[in-house]
């Protein structure tokens, strides 16, 4: 298992370029299941995640084409899909393989996609997807670790759904379901993360007639047939939150390029509380100066566009090093601090209770070996090990490469001492 090595103390400069948006990549590769024309999409992340996704695709016998290995540029052409089933085997590193249930049932009318694993980070179920799908007409039985689904009459149709609590891939996979169903679906607490959006713009270019993309009101008037599109994917926004942080927490001077900053504007707020100095250096271009002083906040994690859950940790890592109580209260997952017991043990002061964390600081930091336990959590455990004092070995990277591209090699661009061991 892949581990880095990180000496810390040196603050980082340069530039750093932002990959596409896992999180936007997924649902697009997904609604290319929607179409027998091909799908093609550029600035595709080189991330575990999408590589497991273009597994899950190929499994249904679609061709998943790369002009280069690992891939930017990607086709996938659904033309006879044959098998609606995506494996364990496959699912069970990733929680986004739920995305394959809307596009299989609608366009062949049944499916079987065993139920998610992915980051550990709660109880995470599906029962939102499933029950919107039963309101457009599927039968779901979950048995065996797999939901299955049968849509007697081969097409869903239209459904006034109202979802309970936000999901994103919930809205993700009832926009793709209701684009071919029959009739006219309202879409009442949809989610409106930029990935959402980004979704949306792909299913118009494809020929789906949606309106209300941003809001949380979406209606969806379905369509017989999609066709083929091409699409660029937008930034990711979590890895530029992260490099955000990792300038500031480096009390170096980096810019962070090919980024939409309007995405992270309730991160970036907060981040200039904490005294982090941040300003555009173009449209697409942040400059980041870390602060001699930095002072503790307030964070509450909340769906877009409030403060991402997705930035808790790597947040919170720069929040041992303010001066004062930082508070965080995390509402959309419930166990979503693993994170700070490593830190813990790095010499952090924080204190979990439920869903508030509170930290104080700041504390010094002291390199040693921790475990990453998720996505984000190990981004958060790297940026201490930039600034604790000697060696801090990353233990379980997978968790990262899921969805950072080559985080070592950025950083190490930015002059960070890490390399990965193997
Ligand atoms: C997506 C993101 C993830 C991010 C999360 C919240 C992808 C691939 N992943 O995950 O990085 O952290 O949004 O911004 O885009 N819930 C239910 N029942 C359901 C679905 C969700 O109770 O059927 C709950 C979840 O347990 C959680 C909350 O709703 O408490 C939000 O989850 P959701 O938005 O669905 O997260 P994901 O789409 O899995």
């Amino acid at each position: 298992m892949d581990r880095f090595r990180i000496t810390g103390g040196k603050p980082l400069e340069g530039t750093v370029r932002i990959s596409g948006a896992k999180n936007a990549a997924l649902p697009t590769m997904a609604a290319a299941l929607l179409t027998a024309e091909p799908v093609h999409l550029k600035n595709i992340p080189r991330v575990r995640d999408i590589i497991t996704m273009g597994q899950l695709i190929a499994h249904t016998n679609a061709r998943v084409e790369t002009p280069d290995v690992p891939p930017t540029d990607l086709t996938i052409e659904a033309r006879n899909i044959t098998d609606a089933e995506a494996p364990y085997e496959l699912v069970r590193t990733m929680r986004a393989s739920i995305l394959m249930l809307g596009p299989l049932v609608a366009r062949l009318g049944h499916a079987r996609v065993s139920l998610p694993g992915g980051c550990a980070i709660g109880a995470r179920p599906v029962d939102l997807h499933i029950k919107a799908l039963e309101q457009m007409g599927a039968e779901i039985s979950t048995e065996h670790g797999y939901v299955t689904a049968h849509v007697p009459g081969g097409r869903l149709h239209g459904a006034e759904i109202r979802f309970e609590k936000i999901t994103v891939t919930g809205t993700e996979n009832i926009l793709m379901a209701a684009s071919l169903a029959e009739g006219e679906t309202h879409l009442e607490s949809a989610a409106r993360e930029p990935e959402v959006t980004d979704l949306i713009e792909v299913l118009i270019k494809m020929g789906a007639r949606i309106e209300g993309a941003g809001t949380s009101t979406l209606v969806v008037r379905g369509v017989e047939r999609l066709g083929g599109a091409s699409h660029t994917i937008i930034p990711d926004r979590i890895e530029a939150g992260t490099f955000v942080v990792a300038g500031a927490i480096s009390g170096g001077e980096i810019e962070v390029t090919n980024c939409k900053p309007e995405h992270i504007r309730a991160v970036l707020a907060k981040l200039c509380e904490m005294g982090v100095d941040i300003e555009a250096a173009g449209p697409d271009r942040l400059r980041v100066r870390g602060a001699k002083k930095l002072t503790a906040i307030h964070v509450t994690t909340e769906e877009y566009p409030g403060f991402a859950t997705d930035m808790q940790a790597q947040v919170m890592a720069l929040a041992t090093q303010a001066q004062g109580s930082s508070e965080f209260v995390e509402t959309i997952f419930e166990n979503r601090y693993m994170h700070a017991s490593e830190m813990t043990r790095m010499g952090a002061d924080i204190t979990i209770d439920g869903r508030k964390a509170v930290v104080r600081g700041p504390t010094p930091l002291e390199g040693t070996t921790v475990i990453a336990s998720d996505l984000r959590a190990s981004a958060s455990l790297v940026l201490a090990g930039l600034i604790a004092r000697g060696e801090t070995i990353v233990d379980r990277v997978y968790h990262i490469d899921r969805g950072y591209e080559r985080i070592e090699e950025k950083l190490s661009r930015l002059g960070a001492r890490i390399e990965r061991l193997r």
